[in-house]
């Protein structure tokens, strides 16, 4: 089954095919940073408006470069939760036309889902049931993956997610945007025991993060140094905060794995392109576990992970209606729509 995918959740319009859930057949993304690193974030009207100028040659490019046709493809999945309203309109009204017009079945997918559906393009072995960590700009989720389309949240943030912690710490230190990428490649320059940074832990909640608290020590942190005219060493600022963030995902994601006796281990979204993040959980992996991780490039936000997810919840009956919504928010253990009787 080929399947046309489309993402415009936030600052990148991608395009994908994907056959049967596992093979890329294409991967289009356009990155939208370069118009908004002026204002230091995503600015939710510029994206919008990128999108539709993207959207249209982007699909097509897709198409082409999958070595198909339109007639070749035989359903339409697109990000429809969560995101940024405006920008999510733009790809599911765009995969509504599609599929209207060629007689296809629409897909909505939920955008967690689909990033951890990255790692079946990865990784050929992988089936649920598992236990993942997302985390991406906008979410820091410990789920316990039952099925394709069945989970169970067991642990989140309280506050910022951890790519915001990265995004708002790099800013402090005056890093280009976007952060995360930036603060991950000064990190690698510093010494992460140079400085103690907060963690957190919930005793009622021991899988729950919380990132305001170490955030606002970095701020504090910096802040103090610059009034008093201290010289620091950024690099070793940057690699104690990283140590600080990455520890505390890592750690709680293997406490989870332990608790709940889950042999297979998944990590998806943006943050997971972070390398000291990739290195503490290759290194910290609990005895008789698996650790699967989705190529660099499949971390951040693209298409092809819709196309893998929108596979299986074609199969489990979710094709949905053409006054499909787009929602801001969604919680990962929720369909999109109703399945198909
Ligand atoms: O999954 P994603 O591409 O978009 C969302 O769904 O939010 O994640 C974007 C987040 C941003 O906060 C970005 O700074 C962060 O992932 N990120 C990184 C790295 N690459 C992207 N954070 C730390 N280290 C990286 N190498
Ligand atoms: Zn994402």
């Amino acid at each position: 089954m080929n399947i046309l995918a489309i993402e415009s959740s936030c600052d990148e319009t991608a395009a994908a095919v994907v056959r049967d859930g596992r093979k890329i057949l294409s991967n289009a993304v356009f990155s939208q940073i370069d118009l908004h690193s002026v204002y230091g974030g995503v600015v939710p009207e510029i994206a919008s408006r990128c999108h539709i100028e993207k959207i249209a040659p982007l699909t097509r490019a897709a198409i082409e470069q999958s070595g198909l046709s339109e007639k070749d493809i035989d359903a339409v999945a697109v990000t429809s939760a969560p995101g940024l309203i405006g920008a999510l309109l733009v790809g599911l009204n765009y995969a509504k036309g599609f599929a209207y017009s060629n007689g296809l079945p629409l897909v909505p997918v939920h955008h967690l889902r689909s990033h951890i559906a990255a790692n079946y393009l990865c990784h050929g072995d992988l089936t649920p049931p598992f236990l993942a960590m997302v985390v991406s700009g906008g979410h820091s989720h410990i789920v316990r993956v039952r099925g394709y389309t069945d989970y169970e949240l067991i642990g989140m943030t309280r506050d910022d997610a951890a790519g915001e912690a990265f995004d708002k710490g790099a800013r402090t230190l005056g890093l280009s945007y976007p952060g995360g990428v930036a603060m991950d490649a000064l990190s690698k320059k510093g010494d992460p025991k140079a400085f103690a940074f907060p963690r957190v832990s919930f005793k009622d909640a021991p899988y729950d993060f919380s990132f305001s608290g170490v955030k606002t020590a970095l701020i504090n942190l910096v802040h103090t140094m610059r009034q008093r005219g201290q010289d620091f060493n950024a690099a070793d600022v940057a690699a104690s905060y990283s140590d600080a963030v990455t520890g505390a995902l890592c750690d709680k994601f293997y406490a989870a794995a332990r608790d709940f006796n889950e042999k297979k281990l998944v990590v998806a979204g943006g943050v997971c392109a972070n390398s000291m993040l990739r290195q503490k959980l290759y290194d910290n992996l609990p005895q008789g576990r698996s650790l699967y991780l989705p190529d660099i490039s499949l971390c951040g936000d693209n298409a092809a992970m819709v196309g893998a997810q929108g596979f299986y919840e074609y199969r489990a009956g979710f094709v949905a209606p053409l006054d499909q919504n787009a929602f801001a928010t969604a919680d990962i253990r929720d369909a999109l729509c109703k399945p198909k009787a």
